[in-house]
């Protein structure tokens, strides 16, 4: 039966650009969207620019244009991003737009018949010079604990003590400078802390896989005991002057951004369905038989999976069918970072000419279904796109597609019953499995361990050879044919993940568009296939280098004013600070990669250790190198370690630096430690079991 989907990303906010973080979800939702309509599903994908607030408004204050100017530049911005990393929604919108409006105001009315809405006066801090009232990220001041000047108001980055904005000393608003007050004001609630709401969360939350398991867990949790009353009321007002909607009868009273954004999701499909004239109903009333799956960040689980749901059930509309998060992207192990140039925007990738499906297959070969956070390795991301994706999957067509044109003008011979296309074709299940699970690394592996069958049999039937010998021509076409027939069913599995790659394996073999249902077809003898052209290049080192550069560049252009973004995350919030975090000042100046490369690093094996007469810091070390002789070494570590404890040791070491001569003798090295700034601990740098001496660190 045809499925009927209605699939969402998280909305970006209008205030940032995308970078890969984003791309990570984007990536990931386009991959599961692209299957289910490979399947022959109805699928449709929306998304949208998430506008107001706070932040919006100030940032076209200081740009001297008005919100509407700025989310207008934004959205192109961001649409350019998707479109260039082949991110394919099936409607863009803006939650900025009358739909919006409309569909929030039902919402809103539905909630208040049902006694939903609650007015309470709230004391907040207010900016007297600015008449407005502010966001705890607009509040800075001298940190209560360390006195550090400038801090923001809910932590401090100087010493990592956390507070309320209140405890602030000297506290002062960042947008007028101005000493802010505290003020009072009426704001809207939802009464989530209503026994109705509570219920329905408690059943909504654990019941048909609608959310991970550990999702379903964090909000077990977060509901807490029956009867907790954990549960807090959602103050969904803010007050003007903000960029949003004005609530229904309550003049000056705006719906807080995180009230409009999902609802966002809806007026993307309203203004989608408009054009193609579908009934949004079908999709939205209670009993809807067709889906609505969101993918977002673990990060706004609880906007998702509380939130939402509750605002949805009790406005009388349909729930979401199920809620997808996924963990935080790492770069080369550490969160990403605008000062060692990691805080890459998808922009920046696309400028440096780096090719869009080397990252689409990259997050592939790594997503699971869980929320586990997800490191992109530079090192692990060249190799995998060199060897898998080129040397294994792209050049299979490489090593046959040539021959094919030359001999035979690219006729293929009749292949149907060879077996090796049977095995491919019977991994098709496992792999649309692992695909509706988004378990894309399982999927990946299934595909490659294919790839590497078809591998085997070309290295098995030496096209190369048989091109050489006269009278095997037959074997020749049938082997090649072998080989280019694997490779489209391959590109079938892998059309989800690398459209682009896909389109030109379609123009290779004169066909329109490859689908999962044509993995039942051969093209069958006598169908031609183009002249091979290349597919895709290998990643260059150089490559990497250069987009980190390209992202350290950026942030030097733009300082001192530049301010990491994010919550502890990905994303800029209006919740919290966008301040480079300490440790990341403290970084210091980049090198490219191939300063990096001009020292030599070495494993090396202490054969023999003693302490130096007449010195009480260090101690002279015999090392193995994997040289002919031994480097004598004299390392600083005489307070830390003992020569007994540093005998047999597998150390790192400077190799090419150049000898030093000492009071006591030449040394011919330095072995590579650890400690704070104050010295007051050390420790000497090894590595796993099984690294040899003479080894190069890299
Ligand atoms: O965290 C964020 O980036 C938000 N802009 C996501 C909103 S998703 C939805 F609720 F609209
Ligand atoms: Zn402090």
């Amino acid at each position: 039966m045809t499925r009927r989907i209605l699939v969402t990303s998280a909305l970006p906010y209008a205030n940032g650009s995308i970078h890969l973080g984003h791309l990570l979800e984007y990536i990931q939702t386009d991959i599961w969207v692209a299957f289910q309509k490979m399947q022959g599903n109805e699928v449709y994908y929306v998304c949208a620019d998430d506008t107001h607030g706070t932040p919006v408004m100030l940032r076209a204050e200081k740009e001297g244009i008005t919100p509407e100017a700025l989310i207008a530049r934004v959205s192109e911005e961001h649409q350019r991003d998707f479109s260039g990393f082949s991110v394919r929604f099936d409607h863009y919108h803006s939650t900025n737009a009358p739909e919006n409006k409309t569909l929030c105001e039902n919402i809103y009315r539905s909630l208040r018949s049902n006694e939903l809405i609650e007015k309470r006066e709230v004391e907040q801090f207010y900016d007297p010079v600015k008449a407005m009232f502010l966001p705890d990220r607009f509040i800075k001041g001298e940190c209560p604990k360390c006195g550090a000047k400038d801090q923001y108001g809910d932590s401090c980055e100087a010493c990592g003590a956390t507070y309320q904005p209140t405890e602030l000393k000297n506290a002062y608003s960042s947008v007028s400078g101005a000493a802010p007050i505290r003020k009072s004001s009426e704001h809207y609630f939802f009464k989530l802390s209503d026994a109705r709401c509570e219920a329905f969360l408690r059943q909504w939350t654990q019941g048909e896989d609608r959310l991970q398991p550990e999702a379903a867990n964090k909000m077990k949790e977060w509901l807490g005991e029956e009867g907790s009353a954990k549960l807090a009321d959602w103050d969904i007002s803010r007050d003007a002057p903000y960029f949003g909607f004005e609530i229904p009868d309550a003049p000056g009273k705006y719906f807080y951004v995180w009230l409009d954004a999902p609802v966002g999701y809806l007026a993307s499909f309203t203004a989608l369905a408009q054009g193609l004239k579908l009934n949004t109903d079908d999709f939205f009333k209670a009993d809807s038989p067709c889906e609505m799956v969101h993918f977002i960040g673990k990060d706004i689980l609880y906007f998702h999976a509380l939130f939402w749901p509750a605002m949805l059930k009790f406005s009388g509309m349909r729930t979401p069918t199920r809620i997808n998060a996924h963990g935080f992207l790492t770069v080369d192990g550490a969160k990403m970072s605008k000062s060692r140039g990691t805080f890459i925007t998808a922009d920046s990738y696309l400028q440096q000419g780096m090719n869009p499906e080397w990252l689409r297959y990259y997050f592939a070969a790594k997503l699971n279904s869980t929320m586990e956070d997800l490191d992109l390795n530079f090192q692990d991301f060249t190799a995998r796109v060199n060897s898998d994706l080129v040397g294994k999957f792209v050049n299979i067509a490489s090593r046959s597609a040539g021959f094919l044109s030359k001999r035979f003008d690219g006729v293929l011979a009749d292949v149907t019953q060879n077996p090796l296309l049977q095995t491919i074709k019977t991994g098709a299940p496992a792999i649309a499995g692992f695909y509706e699970q988004r378990e894309f690394g399982k999927a990946i592996r299934e595909i490659m361990a294919l790839t590497d069958q078809v591998n085997a049999y070309v290295d098995q039937n030496k096209p190369w050879e048989l091109a050489r010998q006269t009278g095997q021509d037959t074997q020749l076409q049938e082997v090649c044919t072998v080989c280019l027939e694997a490779f489209r069913l391959l590109s079938i599995y892998l059309k989800p993940v690398l459209p682009a790659l896909v389109a030109k394996v379609e123009a290779l073999f004169n066909i329109t568009s490859l689908n999962w249902s044509d993995l039942g077809r051969s093209l069958g003898a006598g169908h031609r296939v183009s002249p091979f052209t290349h597919l895709m290049q290998r990643v260059e080192a150089s490559q990497i280098a250069a987009l980190i550069q390209a992202n350290t560049d950026t942030l030097l252009a733009a300082a001192p004013t530049e301010k990491t973004q994010g919550k502890n995350t990905q994303k800029s919030s209006e919740k919290k600070a966008e301040k480079p975090k300490p440790a990341e000042q403290a970084a210091p100046a980049h090198i490219g990669i191939e300063e990096f490369a001009k020292v030599d690093l070495r494993m090396g094996k202490v054969l023999e250790c003693k302490r130096v007469e007449g010195s009480t810091k260090l101690l002279q070390l015999s090392v193995d190198l994997g040289e002919a002789e031994p480097r004598n070494i004299f390392s600083g570590i005489s307070a830390h370690y003992s020569p007994e404890q540093m005998t047999g040791k597998m150390v790192i070491v400077v190799a090419n630096l150049a000898p030093r001569k000492m009071k006591f003798g030449i040394s011919q090295g330095m072995v590579l430690c650890a400690s704070p700034n104050d010295d007051t601990s050390l420790f000497v740098l090894t590595a796993d079991s099984g690294a040899l001496p003479g080894m190069k660190v890299s």
